[in-house]
């Protein structure tokens, strides 16, 4: 009756109600699909339950959901400790830690639980999709279903695919991510994927900035607030993730390309090695014994001028000048960059008058790209070098990192409203710095540079 309004997908089940899995239930329910959510014990499938009683809750209380309405959603989720709950679903969404045999396990089982004509969905951020579909005697109907953290919020829904995937599984599959109000990326089976490749990649090198001490840990996540308009810095965000698991996917991409882009800095094995995970430890790059940290206010002489350009040459000194960046989105980063002569007197009073004129003051050593183009510019490049790879569309990179990451624009969109020139130029300034080969400009870019054509039409 209502398979081609479906896709033929009605009724699916939830392995592993953790983090993940637990607001995938919730995302399931709330678009009408009846659920089976089974976790590996009876006591951890009433946590589950209770996870989402308290999820639904808050949205009654906020005043987004109707008592009524709390209830049905309620209703169409069974809790279950077994995988043969599953015997009747048409498809299934594993989401069970982050381990091949944990997974191997589930599918091989399911596989043999599961009607034939029903698919087998996996969460996972970062292994083989095709490895986990060799664990079932159906790898037409495995594919990935790649939600982000938190579920019921973030938008998108990466569909992985390997060569053996049936296309009808495909459509029915993307069908079903946008039912769920999802925008779903269709991608195959790779390292990362499309946004923890780009995602991962950009952090590593935030950590590694960060490592050579040319900037403190909130300049450098203030350049990334305040000079890209990203959501949060990128140490912010990586203790927020988890730092085991940061470098986890550092690892994963590592093995795959050996691109040293992604190799995992010395300080982020060492603060893993630590034991130092970010928030879920209560330390990670930031404290958070006592709450959110806080940044320190500036101290020192200020100094007032009519425009901040009268500002920041008002304190230009030996050794110092101040770059203003009014073209981000917020418009109000400015770079103290300080040589080998700059005195701390001046710094600590370009800071303090910065601050007072409301800018955000960021101070660094005065090396090619400063902090915030060390920071947009490779990014940009890397998914430019994906785009060229042929790996996924422009269109679907600025996806991945809007929807997945709460980009408030994509980087092919950033990177056309700066211009592929400027982005160049910069790029080879910090490739002829340091060498460095990932910092190479994509053949890509430097077509669009020359042409002037834009990423997105
Ligand atoms: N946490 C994230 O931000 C995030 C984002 C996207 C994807 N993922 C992926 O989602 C998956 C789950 O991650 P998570 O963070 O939700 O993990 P989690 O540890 O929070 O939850 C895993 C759940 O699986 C259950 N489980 C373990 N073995 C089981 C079994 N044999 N049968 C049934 N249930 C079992 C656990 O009891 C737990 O409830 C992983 O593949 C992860 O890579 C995680």
């Amino acid at each position: 009756m209502s398979d081609e309004r479906t896709s033929g997908i009605d009724r699916v089940g939830v392995v592993g109600l953790g983090t993940m899995g637990a607001g995938i239930v919730e995302v399931f329910a709330r678009a009408g699909l009846s659920v089976v959510a089974v976790d590996g014990t009876p006591e951890l499938a009433e946590r589950g339950r209770g996870f989402l009683e308290r999820s639904t809750g808050k949205q009654v209380q906020r005043g987004r959901l109707s008592e009524a309405d709390q209830q049905a959603l309620l209703e169409r989720v069974t809790f279950a400790h077994e995988l043969t709950a599953l015997a009747d679903v048409d498809l299934v969404v594993e989401a069970v830690p982050e381990r091949m045999e944990i997974k191997h396990d589930i599918f091989g089982t399911l596989d043999g639980i599961v009607r034939d004509d029903a698919i087998l969905a996996s969460n996972t951020s970062s292994l083989s999709l095709t490895e986990i579909a060799a664990a079932t005697a159906r790898p037409e109907r495995v594919v990935g279903m790649h939600f982000f953290n938190p579920a019921p919020v973030l938008k998108l829904v990466e569909v992985i695919t390997t060569i053996l995937t049936d296309e009808a599984v495909v459509t029915s599959v993307r069908d079903l991510a946008e039912r769920l109000g999802k925008k779903p990326v269709v991608v195959r089976d790779r390292a990362g994927f499309v946004a923890n490749a780009l995602l991962i990649a950009y952090l590593a090198r935030a950590i590694r900035t960060y490592e050579t001490g040319h900037v403190t840990r909130e300049d450098l996540d203030a350049a990334a607030t305040a000079g890209i308009g990203l959501p949060m810095g990128p140490l912010t965000l990586s203790d927020l993730i988890g730092l085991d698991v940061v470098k986890e996917v550092c690892d994963v991409l590592y093995a795959a390309t050996h691109d040293p882009a992604s190799a995992p800095p010395a300080l982020l094995q060492q603060m893993v090695a630590a034991g130092r995970l970010g928030r879920k430890t209560g330390r990670g790059f930031y404290d958070y014994a006592d709450g959110a940290p806080e940044t320190p206010a500036p101290e020192g002489e200020v100094v007032t001028a009519d425009t901040p350009e009268a500002l920041a040459q008002a304190l230009a000194a030996d050794g110092v000048r101040v770059e203003l960046h009014t073209e981000s989105p917020k418009g109000r980063l400015a770079e103290i960059v300080c040589g080998a002569t700059a005195s701390e007197a001046d710094v600590a009073k370009a800071r303090a008058s910065l601050a007072a004129a409301g800018l955000v003051p960021v101070v660094s050593r005065d090396r090619a790209g400063r902090v915030r183009d060390a920071l947009l510019l490779p990014h940009v490049n890397e998914a430019v070098k994906m785009l060229d790879s042929g790996y996924a569309s422009a269109e679907d990179i600025d996806t991945a990192m809007t929807a997945g990451c709460g980009y408030p624009e994509g980087l092919l969109q950033m990177l056309d409203r700066w211009g592929a020139q400027r982005v160049l130029e910069g790029l080879r300034e910090m490739t002829a710095e340091t060498g460095e080969p990932a910092l190479h400009p994509s053949p890509l870019l430097v077509e669009h540079a020359a042409t002037g054509r834009p990423f997105r039409g």
